[in-house]
This record gives C-alpha cells, sequence and structure tokens, in this order.
C-alpha cells in the first residue's frame, strides 16, 4: 500500500442497520455468521468491560475475524483514564468504533457504575468520552435509554446529550424505554418500561445534527423502513439474532445493494469451513452452531435442523458430518 493511501482516514461507518451487542449472543461466531449474511451491517461486540480488559485477558476479549469488520467495540466502563487506555486497545486490534454503554440495568454492572446508571452522571459520561476521544482517532458512540427511574424527564435527557454532545460524541444508539434501575431483572427491562419512539424523534428534531440510531423492538425491515424516515438507522437486537435470515435482506432492502440475496444454505456452506478450522483448533462445533439455530423455521425439517444441532451435537464424535446433515436440510432454502 503507497503511504498516500495509507494517510487517507477510513471512510466513516455505515450505521444504517446496526446489530446490536447482547451479552454471549454477540460473541465472535455470531457475528461471522452474521457478515456471511449482511455485509453492510454494523457489528457490535458483547458489553467488555475496562475491568475485563485491563485486568483480564485482552486477546480472549478482542478477538475477532477480519471479515467481521465493520465493527464496533462496546466498552462498560465510567473511569476515563481506563476508557481511555481500552479505546486505544480496541483501536490498536482493529475496531472502528469504541461504544460507550449507558444503557445495561443489571445489579452487577451497576455497582460498578457501568451501564445506565450512568444516565444520572452526565458529566462523568463527559468525562469518558472526551478521555476516549483524545486517546484515538476511531469514532467514540454512546448507547443508552431514554432515562432511568428517578431521572426519566425529557430536559434531563436532553442534558445527558448535550452534555455528551460538547464532549465530541455524534452518534448516540437510543434504546427508546427507561431502564427500571431497582426491581426489574435486565430482560425485563427490555420488555416491561414501554417503548417510546416519540422521544427518540423528539430528540432527533432537537438535535438535528447529531446521528440517531434508534433501538428497541424493532422486529421487521418494513419497520426499519419506517423508522428511516425519521432516524439516521436503526439497531436490532433480539429479532437480528432470532431470526438471522432477516440480516440476508439488509443490504438490498436496505442499503441500495444490488448483489444477490445470500440463501439460507449458501450461508450455512459459507460457515463450513469457518467451523472446520475451528474445530481443528480444539473448539466445540457447539459454539457456532448454537446461534444458527434460528436459521430454520417455519419450513419442514426446520425442527430437526434445531435439533441435530442443538442436542445431537453434544453427542455426536462426528459434528461435522452431523453439521452436514443440518446443511443437507437447507439444500433449496
Ligand atoms: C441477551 C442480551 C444481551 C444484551 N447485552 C447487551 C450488552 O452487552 N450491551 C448493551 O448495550 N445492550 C445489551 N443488550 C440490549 C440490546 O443491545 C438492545 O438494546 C435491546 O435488546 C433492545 O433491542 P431489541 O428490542 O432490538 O432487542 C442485550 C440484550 C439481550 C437480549
Amino acid at each position: 500500500m503507497s503511504t498516500a493511501h495509507s494517510t487517507l482516514s477510513p471512510s466513516p461507518l455505515n450505521r444504517t442497520f446496526c446489530v446490536a451487542p447482547m451479552m454471549d449472543w454477540t460473541d465472535r461466531h455470531f457475528r461471522y455468521f452474521a457478515r456471511l449474511l449482511s455485509q453492510r451491517a454494523l457489528l457490535y461486540t458483547e458489553m467488555v468491560t475496562t475491568g475485563a480488559l485491563l485486568h483480564g485477558d485482552p486477546q480472549r476479549f478482542l478477538q475477532h475475524h477480519p471479515l467481521e469488520h465493520p465493527l464496533a467495540l462496546q466498552l462498560g466502563g465510567s473511569d476515563p483514564a481506563e476508557l481511555a487506555l481500552c479505546a486505544r486497545m480496541g483501536a490498536a486490534a482493529g475496531y472502528r468504533e469504541v461504544n460507550l454503554n449507558a444503557g445495561c440495568p443489571s445489579d452487577r454492572v451497576q455497582q460498578n457504575m457501568i451501564g445506565a446508571c450512568l444516565m444520572a452522571h452526565p458529566q462523568r459520561v463527559a468525562d469518558c468520552i472526551k478521555a476516549m476521544r483524545d486517546a484515538v482517532d476511531i469514532e467514540i458512540t454512546l448507547k443508552h435509554r431514554i432515562g432511568i427511574n428517578g431521572r426519566d424527564q425529557y430536559s434531563e435527557l436532553v442534558d445527558f446529550v448535550g452534555q455528551a454532545q460538547e464532549a465530541g460524541c455524534r452518534t448516540f444508539i437510543v434504546h427508546a424505554r427507561i431502564a427500571i434501575l431497582e426491581g426489574l431483572s435486565p430482560k425485563e427491562n427490555r420488555d416491561i418500561p414501554p417503548l417510546r419512539y416519540d422521544i427518540a424523534q423528539q430528540l432527533k428534531q432537537d438535535f438535528p445534527d447529531l446521528e440517531i440510531i434508534l433501538n428497541g423492538g424493532i422486529e421487521t425491515l418494513a419497520d426499519c423502513q419506517t423508522h428511516l424516515a425519521t432516524f439516521d438507522g436503526v439497531m436490532l437486537g433480539r429479532a437480528a439474532y432470532n431470526n438471522p435470515y432477516l440480516l440476508a435482506f439488509v443490504d438490498q432492502h436496505l442499503c441500495g445493494s444490488t448483489a444477490p440475496i445470500i440463501s439460507r444454505h449458501q450461508a450455512l456452506s459459507a460457515l463450513r469451513p469457518y467451523a472446520e478450522a475451528h474445530l481443528k483448533a480444539g473448539g466445540s462445533l457447539h459454539h457456532i452452531t448454537r446461534h444458527i439455530l434460528g436459521l430454520a423455521q417455519g419450513f419442514s425439517g426446520a425442527r430437526r435442523f434445531r435439533q441435530l444441532l442443538s442436542v445431537d451435537i453434544h453427542k455426536t464424535p462426528q459434528p461435522l458430518a452431523l453439521f452436514d446433515q443440518a446443511l443437507k436440510i437447507l439444500e433449496g432454502r
């Protein structure tokens, strides 16, 4: 590569369609599979805490396949200096964006001042954003709720976003419900507080120059299309994981691609060499197949497909042969 080439900054990330960070779900194997289905979706890692990176095994947490790009690293933390160090590690590992988690309501993370509880500390969040922006050239973004219990006024949301904006944040991923920090489990906090797209919309109106990505409860690409009339992008979590074949239509339907839509069978065939390499490296095939169960639903053989890859896979000495049986079920689909 010529020097002139290497000094060009990479094109800005396209956030029209993002796959949400999800602990235990969007690990590197799921992301590799998701990338086979969509070339354009922006993928996020699971949340990685600053503690895990600074005191654990960073290689384990940052490891990814080059094919997963474009890829964003989500960090959990609230210490500006630690976040700056971790952002550097992320940038050095090739991530194109660092996203700070201010939306996770779990008790465990609250004790460490991570996640949604940060919404009560806008100045701290702004300091974190600034420290990371000063440390790296890659984009720094924020994922947050529209409020938390006791701090759910629109004016407080405006203050939170405004302070982060002043610290240099341009992209906000808005999970359009509040988080209730006591009494609800993280799972309940993804369903019980009502969705308020109107508030996210108001935010976009009041901050027209910011990139606002809508998250929460979006199920279909038709819904995405509707929201894209108002928002700069959409982020899907559960729908993308539970029904991953939805990702196959993203590039054409939302991102203007003219490439043909990959079939289920083609996607699984393309995953086979990756699965084989993982096995050869001493991994278990289940690490990968647990993420692809949703590929088969609503047609004959779908149950058998899931049985093979979620139950039988644990019992066989020849997991690849079983993978091939599952592949056969997808022939013509
Ligand atoms: C299993 C699971 C794990 C999650 N882990 C994270 C996480 O690590 N970081 C984060 O910001 N949000 C996390 N979330 C929340 C999602 O990113 C997303 O905001 C939420 O599910 C709402 O979007 P959806 O309705 O499209 O699923 C998680 C959600 C699920 C279902």
